[in-house]
């Protein structure tokens, strides 16, 4: 690695996640009586696209316009000169002399760290296929953070629905492993959890329940549910097996403990109701928001830039 990069959840340690959680908060504090933190007015971020996304890119931009930065964009193979036959490693050149920092989505599991061998500039991955998505995982915690303590007594999370192909999922239990937690996994056996997840939490000595039963939901405190990852299955008929797996309602939410926070990293398709967005469990909105108080913690530190204040 050649810059400073963000590859992988795992990359991190307590420490630094404590210090981007911290920095996260004063942004948003700040930005609550001022429209911009303008610390970044010599800095391009270049954000290149090329599997969907709404919440990811749109805040990495809006982080970088908040912090008076500047952006350039392609969106789509369709839209850059990969249409045109050029190779990924001559785009990424290109990226390198015309930004100083660049968050890439792409469809293939570890097309960012080949990115980040071949270019100079930070690289984020912003979701590499089924793989990672570290900086989902930081909205995450500090969604989490901000309603249950993660200090001393273990916070139960439960993980609902596709364990297998969720990249939020992977990079989110990594980071969670940094803090006292339980976790359970609900989903049919097919998309469960992968080897490797198991065996690093079990390395970290975190108490996890894998199960199918929907009904374990009534023991946590968080409740994060993701969408049946379609475009990850080889054959279709498979997702049409697994699409209505789990739908989580007001009703199934009313014999949660009151404490239970729903989140998703969305879209979402059918899993939650819309009958629970206005309960006050449902915080999925808000973890959106906080993908912008994160992401402008993240590249202020990735840039090496200080908040002070
Ligand atoms: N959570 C997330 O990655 O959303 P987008 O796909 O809209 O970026």
């Amino acid at each position: 690695m050649r810059s400073r990069s963000v590859l992988s959840a795992g990359q991190f340690s307590k420490e630094q996640l404590e210090k981007l959680l911290e920095t996260s908060a004063r942004i948003e504090a700040h930005l609550q009586n001022h429209r911009q933190l303008p610390l970044l007015e010599e800095y391009v971020l270049a954000t290149l696209f090329f599997e969907p996304s709404t919440r990811t890119r749109l805040s990495f931009e809006s982080a970088m316009h908040r912090l008076a930065g500047r952006i350039i964009s392609t969106v789509g193979v369709q839209f850059s000169s990969l249409a045109k036959g050029e190779s990924l490693y001559d785009t990424l050149k290109m990226i390198e002399a015309y930004a100083d920092i660049c968050a890439i989505r792409h469809p293939v599991e570890g097309a960012s760290a080949i990115a980040a061998r071949n270019i100079s500039i930070p690289v984020i991955n912003a979701g590499d296929g089924a793989g990672e998505h570290p900086t989902q995982a930081l909205l995450d915690l500090y969604t989490i953070r901000k309603h249950h303590s993660l200090a001393e007594k273990p916070v139960t999370v439960a993980f609902v629905g596709d364990i297998r192909y969720g990249r939020t999922i992977h990079s989110l239990l990594q980071m969670l492993a940094n803090f006292p937690v339980e976790m359970i996994f609900i989903s049919p056996v097919e998309i469960g959890l992968p080897d490797k997840y198991r065996d690093f939490l079990k390395n970290k000595k975190i108490k996890i329940v894998e199960t199918e039963d929907i009904a374990a939901l009534r023991e946590a405190q968080v409740a994060y549910v993701t969408r049946i990852q379609e475009e990850r299955f080889p054959d279709p008929r498979e997702f049409e097996k697994f699409k209505d797996s789990y739908i989580i309602d007001r009703e199934m939410v009313g014999k949660c403990r009151p404490d239970l926070i729903v989140m998703h990293p969305l879209p979402r398709l059918s899993e939650i109701s819309l009958d629970v967005d206005d309960l006050p469990n449902a915080v999925y909105f808000e973890q959106a928001e906080n993908g912008l108080y994160t992401r402008m913690s993240l590249l202020l530190d990735l840039l090496d830039v200080p908040f002070v204040g």
